[in-house]
């Protein structure tokens, strides 16, 4: 949620720092800006909307200059406009700042500077910290009384101490145009170094293409860059000896290649990043999972007698998969929160009981507190994570990394069906610890290895998923049902349709749709059905025949064997038989292939629906 980078080196910082917005723009796109340094110079254009307007801009009035900030903004405090826009100067123009966060307290520290001469020309929270910053920097000595800060970062950390809320930050001073400054607290921030010239960002993404050599700030810490050198500092200004990772996602992750759009890229990705998931996680005999960073020993693994999932949004639907799975095969008892309901319930948990959080950003910021809230009270934690060195990935005590690159569209789509899998194989792995035998454990994995293969023949369905997508685009309400482990994949469809194309949707469990969703039903509110052949087969159809009795249009997404009554639902869209294991991930495919084609032929910006943002980072 918003997106920060920052550069210094020799190189002409405006085409940089331009490309490095375009590929966070996922983070928010309300508006944009970029500020320059210059001699004793800070200069800055913003515009409102996407980047594009902001290159644009660039072209007929270039900033020149070798160190420089730039924000794409998801907007909290004050509407879309360009003075709300980042980078925020001082009013003495001395300062400009970029800040992803929020400031809680900023009305305050408006008061405060007011009273004291400092003007205001925007309504946000970031502007309040740029005047902060001028103002510690007029009243600190501009000599260091131990030479471990300069004027600029002491100015900065001080301000910073007033400060309550969130930020990860950028920072500019006109004094000092070969210093760039950068701090984090609650939100994410990362250096890239680089040969004779450093970056600051909020994401790795921003940074392929430039260096694959980044440091993870922690929180509380201070960074600040020159062309050749970094110095970090912990906020009780104790030197940091930061550790150096090198990024293993190529810039080719990060570009459309022969795509239209990332989420169509991204789904058709999913045979791969299945594939990375499966990758050496399996055990010698072929009856298990193994994961080399869980950081627990079987024998504790035993000892779990009750899991807490959280999440949010997607990742929270991938919990509900996970709890259907582990409790059906390994029998511990199972329960899903919504991670920023976790935090502020103070549930009553025993001492064996394992908290498992799923955030494919690792940076979500109401997953990263209930994660941090178990940790506290010395519950043992793990994550399931797809970016590399993501703070809930250094934070939780153990994890599993997903693998499955860069998702740069905003819908999450292979994240999702990544985490389904690999909950599918934590839910072996209990199992197999537990009661599973080898030959059921054995069997499990022979489904697991062929998934891959049978997501590569459901991705083969999307001209026919065309046509029904470009159908469904014509209606303005919309359910998703299904029972059992298709509920939760109920939930996501809906979800996936409704933020890609604006259609309203809502998932429940097909038979619940009796106690309150049927009053919507009617000839211009489809029911999408979720089926495979099973026990409740039978409930399900009664439901789409009290759904047919009264009018509404149904297509059924049902498994290869699964027999339906002639003439009973209007489009059916067969996916090949799967065992549960599988079977949530091969339902979800053609759900995002229809909520694309569905919001294309809407003429929705698939990759950036409106007032979302990837990673979000504010509570
Ligand atoms: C929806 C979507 C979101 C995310 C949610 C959690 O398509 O992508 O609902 O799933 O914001 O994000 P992570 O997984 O990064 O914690």
């Amino acid at each position: 949620m918003c997106g920060i980078v920052g550069y210094i080196g020799s190189k002409d910082a405006g085409p940089l720092l331009l490309q490095g917005l375009k590929q966070l723009e996922y983070r928010g796109y309300d508006s944009a800006g970029i500020a320059i340094g210059s001699a004793d110079r800070i200069e800055q254009v913003r515009r409102v909307g996407r980047v594009a307007n902001l290159a644009g801009a660039l072209e007929e009035e270039p900033l020149r200059g070798s160190a420089g900030i730039s924000h794409t903004r998801w907007a909290t405090h004050g509407k879309v406009t360009e003075e709300n826009a980042h980078p925020q100067p001082s009013s003495d123009h001395r300062f400009s700042l970029v800040h992803n966060g929020v400031i809680e307290n900023f009305e305050s520290i408006r008061a405060f500077l007011r009273e004291r001469g400092y003007q205001f020309h925007s309504e946000t929270d970031t502007e309040a910290l740029a005047n902060l910053i001028a103002y510690h920097y007029d009243k600190e000595p501009a000599a260091s009384p131990d030479g471990r800060e300069s004027h600029f970062l002491r100015s900065v950390r001080k301000a910073l101490l007033h400060v309550e809320g969130t930020y990860g930050i950028a920072v500019l001073c006109a004094d000092a145009p070969d210093q760039l400054v950068g701090a984090r607290k609650g939100s994410p921030l990362i250096v890239g170094l680089g040969s004779g010239e450093n970056f600051i960002a909020s994401d790795v993404a921003a940074l392929l293409g430039a260096t694959l050599q980044v440091i993870y700030l922690n929180d509380g810490e201070l960074v600040e860059l020159t062309r050749d050198s970094y110095r970090i500092l912990s906020s009780e200004r104790e030197p940091v000896d930061a550790v150096v990772h090198e990024v293993d996602w190529k810039i080719e992750d990060s570009q459309l290649g022969d795509f239209e759009h990332y989420m169509l890229k991204e789904i058709f990705e999913q045979p791969q990043a299945l594939e990375n998931a499966l990758r050496g996680r399996i055990a010698e005999d072929g009856s298990t999972a193994k994961f080399g960073g869980l950081n627990i020993s079987p024998r504790d693994l035993r000892q779990v007698d009750r899991i807490v999932f959280c999440g949010c949004g997607t990742a929270w639907h991938a919990c509900l998969v996970a709890e259907h799975l582990i409790e059906r095969y390994a029998r511990i008892p199972v329960e899903v929160e919504y991670a920023s309901e976790f935090r502020y319930r103070n549930a009553p948990l025993d001492k064996d009981t394992l908290v498992f959080v799923i955030s494919q950003s690792g940076e979500t910021i109401d997953t990263l507190a209930a994660l941090r809230e178990a940790r506290r009270k010395g519950y043992r934690t793990l994550a399931i994570n797809n970016v590399v060195g993501s703070t809930i990935a250094r934070e939780t005590d153990g994890g599993i990394y997903q693998h499955a690159g860069p998702e740069i569209g905003v819908a999450s789509t292979k994240a999702f069906t990544s985490q389904l899998f690999l909950s599918s194989m934590v839910a072996l792995l209990f199992a197999r610890l537990r009661d599973m035998s080898f030959s059921d454990g054995f069997r499990y994995m022979e489904s697991l290895r062929r998934l891959p293969e049978q997501v590569e023949q459901a991705l083969r369905m999307n001209d026919s998923l065309q046509r029904v997508g470009q159908w469904l685009a014509g209606f303005e309400h919309c359910l998703f049902l299904g029972r059992q482990l298709l509920f939760p994949i109920a939930l996501e469809g809906a979800l996936k349709l409704k933020e890609i194309s604006y259609i309203h949707a809502e998932g429940y469990p097909a038979a619940e749709m009796k106690h309150g969703p049927i009053a919507l039903v009617s000839e211009s509110c489809p029911s999408l059905f979720l089926v495979s052949q099973g026990e409740v087969l039978p409930k399900v159809v009664a439901n789409m025949q009290e759904i047919k009795a009264r009018g509404g249009p149904i297509v059924a997404i049902a498994t290869e064997s699964c027999q339906l009554p002639e003439g009973l639902v209007d489009e059916r869209i067969t996916i090949p038989d799967a065992d549960d294991p599988t079977l949530a991930i091969l339902a979800t495919i053609p759900l995002q292939l229809l909520s694309y084609h569905a919001a294309l032929a809407r003429g929705c910006d698939v990759d950036k629906p409106r007032n979302l943002a990837k990673s979000v980072t504010v509570e």
